[in-house]
């Protein structure tokens, strides 16, 4: 790999351990994908929840902030494993509970933006058409790529850390032109109602081409991001998949043939997605049995405020069934929102809650069990993929309706 007079000295140790290690950590990976040089990143958004790092990465952590590392851009992180609302909540042993506080303390250090949020784009973080980003979080890549055309990998713990404290990533895989071409076809004949929809469409799409760049052919151009951003991140579950275009919709993508750039028809598969696919992946993702629900939960990935609205919107005059639990996931910048406008009284009196900064899935083993929950319902392919493994509980998956019709009769219908 070329570097830079500077990249060699970041390399040499001129400007401390944490710059020298994550060069170290930078061109590794270089060399393992065959990058000719780094190139400077504008933003990293990096990983905070103990449950992923597990304690190596939580002591590596560490470790950089003490050792003076600062990030020199915009750096934000991922949801924690509890957030201060869950701190003493039955359930979270004290232990797990300390070394999630270390990982956010050292965040705090290295100058991080500890937003705790899967959404960073809610709240901000926006990379315009090209900019070259390093992004964690399997449900935000495809935003940043997809949506905003940006240009990010699917960056790891470490790695998006070693960019947040160099500014710099190698210069691989969704950086180049050349592989953010589309490689198959998704011609999606289904009526989509709704951003449940929508993430039923993305669990598909990871099914049948878990690694590849789909070109989606029949979606409109007014599909709400909301909408995209389900899609993305169920894709990102049943696959690994980090970018797709929608011809009119992601940036790199006016049409069909700039979608697909030099490849030609014969290179490609086409997959459709009509009513039959629609309704035989719906029933994968719902492989509950008992009709009973005792927690429903949105915002995977977190909420934005019009998702909120609409959730308030349906709460509205109502409440919950008694025993049954009702969670919305959101940042704190997004609850303030809520707050501003009048929804969050409307949720809290309903018996339903706003919970920020975390997410379920990265909550202790066993904690939904310990609250004497058996049977989730959610409108999130994401959340439903996840929390079989995750928590040991069964879910039901459906629009926002079906779901607030739930929680206030405690049935899935
Ligand atoms: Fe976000 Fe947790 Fe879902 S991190 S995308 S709410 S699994």
């Amino acid at each position: 790999m070329r570097l830079t007079k500077e990249e060699t000295e970041m390399l040499e140790g001129k400007y401390g351990y944490p710059v020298q290690k994550s060069m170290e950590i930078l061109v590794g990976l270089g060399e393992c994908y065959g990058a000719d040089k780094m190139i400077p990143v504008t933003s990293a958004h990096i990983l905070a929840d103990w449950t992923v790092h597990r304690k190596a990465g939580a002591l590596f952590v560490e470790e950089m902030a003490e050792k003076g590392g600062k990030c020199v851009i915009h750096t934000d992180d991922n949801p924690w494993s509890l957030g201060p609302w869950a701190w003493k909540d039955k359930g979270i042993p004290e232990e797990f509970a300390n070394w999630q506080l270390k990982i956010h303390n050292a965040h705090v250090k290295m100058g991080v933006f500890v937003c705790h949020t899967c959404t960073p784009y809610y709240i901000g973080n926006v990379p315009r058409k090209g900019e070259h980003v390093a992004w964690s979080e399997s449900s935000a890549v495809p935003v940043a790529n997809s949506i905003l055309g940006a240009r990010t990998n699917r960056e790891g713990g470490g790695a998006s850390l070693a960019a947040a404290l160099t500014g710099r990533v190698a210069n691989y895989g969704f950086h180049l032109d050349q592989n953010r071409y589309g490689n198959l076809k998704i011609l999606v004949t289904a009526k989509l109602n709704g951003s449940h929809d929508y993430g039923t469409l993305g669990y598909f799409i990871g099914r049948v081409a878990p690694d590849g760049i789909p070109v989606l052919v029949g979606i409109p151009s007014s599909v709400p991001t909301e909408s995209l951003v389900q899609m993305g991140a169920s894709a990102a579950s049943s696959g690994s998949v980090a970018h797709y275009h929608i011809v009119g919709v992601t940036p790199e993508a006016p049409t069909e043939e700039a979608a697909f750039g030099p490849k030609k028809a014969k290179d490609w598969q086409t997959f459709e997605f009509g009513e039959k696919e629609l309704r035989e992946t719906e029933e994968l993702l719902s492989p509950a049995t008992s009709r009973e629900v005792e927690l429903v939960v949105f915002g995977c990935p977190h909420a934005s405020i019009g998702e909120i609205r609409e959730i308030t919107q349906l709460l509205s005059g109502k409440r919950l069934k008694s025993g049954v639990e009702l969670w919305i996931w959101t940042s704190q910048i997004v609850r303030a929102y809520a707050e501003i406008m009048g929804y969050l009284d409307i949720i809290e009196a309903s018996g339903a809650r706003i919970v920020c900064e975390t997410c379920v899935v990265s909550a202790p083993e066993g904690y939904l069990k310990k609250r004497g929950i058996k049977t989730v319902a959610t409108n999130s392919a994401k959340i439903s993929h996840y929390i079989k493994t995750a928590q040991d509980v069964m879910p039901y998956c459906g629009s926002t309706e079906r779901c607030v019709e739930a929680a206030t009769s405690g049935i899935w219908r």
